[in-house]
């Protein structure tokens, strides 16, 4: 029997142009200082909740069931970066105690839970990945503040072609 089509996906905040930019800039430079593969422009983003490989068929009730969050824009200042030696990873991160994004968060995760989609039970690390695989470790530091302005999430699919992960948005959700 042919197994239903699967699909990677993650709920994100996926920045607006002027954030991309800003993001990219500090991205750039901090793959520089690392010897790290910066992440592609387009593929900066802040995951909310990790889905993994799920039916394809199940996209339409995700985006049923974000598309009900209800929650206000808000703002998130980026200013703290640093790296993870275990997995390679440069990132900037925001306050860990900004009460909007863990409130949004929480919404996911319920939302999810009403479709008995339970997401791993990893602590939420709010970053943005800057770069992969540095070989050299940086300093936790802080940056030029980035503000970022959140009016929207989005469902993203993950899918890997030859030339690396590609993102791609299915759908936002405004918060209004
Ligand atoms: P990362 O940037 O720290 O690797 C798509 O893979 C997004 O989901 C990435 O932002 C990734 O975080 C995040 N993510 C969270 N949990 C993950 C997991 N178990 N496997 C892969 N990606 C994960």
């Amino acid at each position: 029997m042919v197994p239903p089509p699967s699909i990677r996906l993650f709920f994100a905040l996926w920045p607006d142009v002027a954030t991309r930019t800003a993001l990219d800039t500090l991205a750039r430079n901090v793959a520089s200082e690392t010897g790290g593969r910066k992440v592609a422009t387009g593929n900066l983003h802040l995951t909310l909740a990790f889905l993994g490989e799920r039916p394809a068929a199940m996209v339409p009730d995700l985006c049923a069931i974000a598309s009900q969050i209800d929650a206000l824009p808000f703002s998130l200042p980026f200013d703290d970066v640093g790296c993870w030696r275990k997995t390679s990873i440069a990132w900037l991160a925001t306050s860990p105690n900004v009460p909007p994004l863990l409130e949004l968060r929480e919404r996911v995760v319920r939302a999810l839970a009403t479709l008995h989609v339970v997401i791993e039970e990893r602590r939420f690390l709010p970053h943005v990945t800057l770069a992969r695989h540095i070989e050299s470790v940086i300093a936790r530091q802080s940056a030029p503040p980035i503000e970022w302005q959140v009016d929207s999430f989005a469902l993203v699919a993950s899918t890997l072609d030859p030339r690396g992960v590609h993102y791609e948005v299915l759908q936002t959700f405004a918060l209004t």
